[in-house]
């Protein structure tokens, strides 16, 4: 197999999408666009990728970090210009080098694939991956001469009114042999419409000094998707997001309603898992087996084990065990680790907190900063005092203490194993394992008040 490297299109502004955000980061399915084509291209054995960055350079690198090298393109003069920055990494290389556009997030390996082949099988110097489109507005159109040949691409800006009639399209990705790709991008002029080096000139400048050039035309053209503006990314968003639901009910998981089911594109979920309308589950969320999740809950970066029932509630950055119950309307805040068989009910909030086997919260509570044992019962109303203004403070409660409703326990503060804290306590000193401590006023009754009262009036 000959040499491949690739060449990632992505400095461009995006000033259509109208954003502070570089066109080429901005999320689909929860994964910026240009980390969705880098992660296709990485499947299929290149030497070498290179990104052109320029607007958003830092944040495009930081993005995609090693998996890449990056070329610097200081000024956005059109693509052509674009692919030649690449020139002092790839030239005099010989093989086959794919350019892709950072905006096309949908493209999958599969079809670049079979770009691949098409270009080896045919000898050909570029073959452009087309598409054929209902509405070609704003795309590159592919002339053909009378013999169905390639001939050259014309913009849809410069495009005459009979090729602005053509519905076949310049995805924007192409296969050239390196060599000649970059040989012809010093022929590229900048006299169009838009004062641009296009990269589909080298199209035409190929095809004149004889060369074979070809397109490979994909009846796939939703993954062909340009996104220019904000309405085609919540189109590729609907697609992909489609897709990642199909792929996750192909292997098992149940999605009562996939319409309304918003599954970022690198979460994982095991077999027999049911997720209920309404459930975003976001980042690099991993959900084991036999799971109920939703409806209406989000949960992001979370690793929660099997069997597990979480309800309309929302979880970040935690993990979460098996046979664990959390809802309806829990809150679990980050750095959190509940492990197997805890309740966490309604209206609880946990942040930053470790509950270890059997623990239950079932009601109302605030748990901070806490570190609990196994098999404690946090009564209703339960809070962890945790914060001076200033800073945090850790409550510990050990294995098989009870800790009564509407208690206070301000940290720093031990509950020792086994002991009781009566309901409606504020907790300011550790309690001894096996005791019970009460920290509340003693009850007093004034007999016959009431009467003293109305005579006094
Ligand atoms: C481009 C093609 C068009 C094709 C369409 C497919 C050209 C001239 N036109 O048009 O034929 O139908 O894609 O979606 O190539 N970029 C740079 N540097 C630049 C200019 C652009 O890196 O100087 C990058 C952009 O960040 C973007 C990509 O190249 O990722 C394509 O640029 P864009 O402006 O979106 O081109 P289109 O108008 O969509
Ligand atoms: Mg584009």
């Amino acid at each position: 197999m000959s040499n491949r490297y690739a060449v990632i299109l992505a400095a461009g502004q995006g000033t259509r999408m109208k954003s502070k955000l570089y066109k080429v980061l901005h999320p689909v399915c929860g994964k910026p666009m240009v980390q969705h084509v880098v992660d296709q291209i990485e499947k299929l054995n290149i030497q070498e990728i290179v990104s052109i960055i320029g607007h958003g350079a830092e944040k495009v690198q930081a993005q995609l970090g090693e998996q890449s090298k990056y070329v610097l393109q200081e000024q956005q003069l059109g693509t052509a210009h674009a692919v030649k920055q690449a020139k002092e990494i790839l030239n005099g290389k010989e093989g086959i080098t794919i350019v892709i556009c950072g905006d096309t997030p949908l493209i999958t390996s599969e079809t670049l694939e079979a770009l691949f082949k098409q270009h080896v099988e045919l000898s050909a110097k570029a073959t452009i991956l087309t598409a054929k489109v209902d509405d070609p507005t704003g795309y590159g159109r592919i002339i053909r001469n009378k013999a169905g040949l390639v001939e050259k691409i014309v913009e849809h800006k410069d495009a005459t009114e009979a090729e602005r009639a053509i519905n076949e399209i310049n995805t924007g990705t192409f296969c050239f042999d390196n060599k000649a790709l970059f040989a012809s991008l010093d022929l590229v002029s900048n006299d169009n419409v838009q004062g641009e080096y296009y990269l589909p000139d080298v199209i035409e400048i190929l095809k004149k000094q004889g060369e074979v050039v070809t397109a490979f035309l994909t009846d796939e053209f939703e993954e062909t998707l340009g996104i220019n503006d904000r309405v085609a990314l919540a189109e590729a968003e609907k697609i992909m997001r489609n897709r990642i639901n199909v792929n996750h009910m192909k292997k098992g998981v149940t999605i009562v309603d996939p319409s309304n089911t918003y599954i970022d594109a690198d979460v994982s979920i095991g077999q027999d898992t049911i997720i209920y309308p309404g459930t975003l589950l976001k980042g690099n969320t991993v959900i084991g087996e036999d799971c109920h999740i939703g409806p209406n809950t989000e949960i992001t970066d979370c690793h929660v084990g099997n069997a597990t029932v979480i309800r309309q509630s929302v979880a970040l950055k935690s993990t979460i065990g098996s046979h664990v119950n959390i809802g309806p309307f829990a809150h679990i805040r980050p750095e959190s680790s509940i492990h197997d068989k805890v309740k966490i009910g309604n209206f609880v909030e946990i942040k930053k907190a470790v509950l270890d086997d059997g623990s239950k919260a079932s009601h109302l509570s605030y748990i901070g900063d806490a570190e609990v044992g196994k098999n404690v019962n946090i009564g209703c109303g339960t809070i962890t005092v945790n914060y001076d203004g200033k800073n945090k403070f850790l409550t510990k409660i050990e294995d098989d203490a009870f800790i009564g409703c509407n208690s206070n326990l301000i940290a720093p503060v031990t509950i020792g194993k086994g002991s009781y804290v009566a309901a409606g306590s504020t907790i300011t000193e550790n309690v001894p394992g096996d005791a019970l401590s009460i920290a509340r006023a003693r009850q007093v009754n004034k007999e016959n008040y009431v009467q003293k009262l109305n005579q006094k009036k």
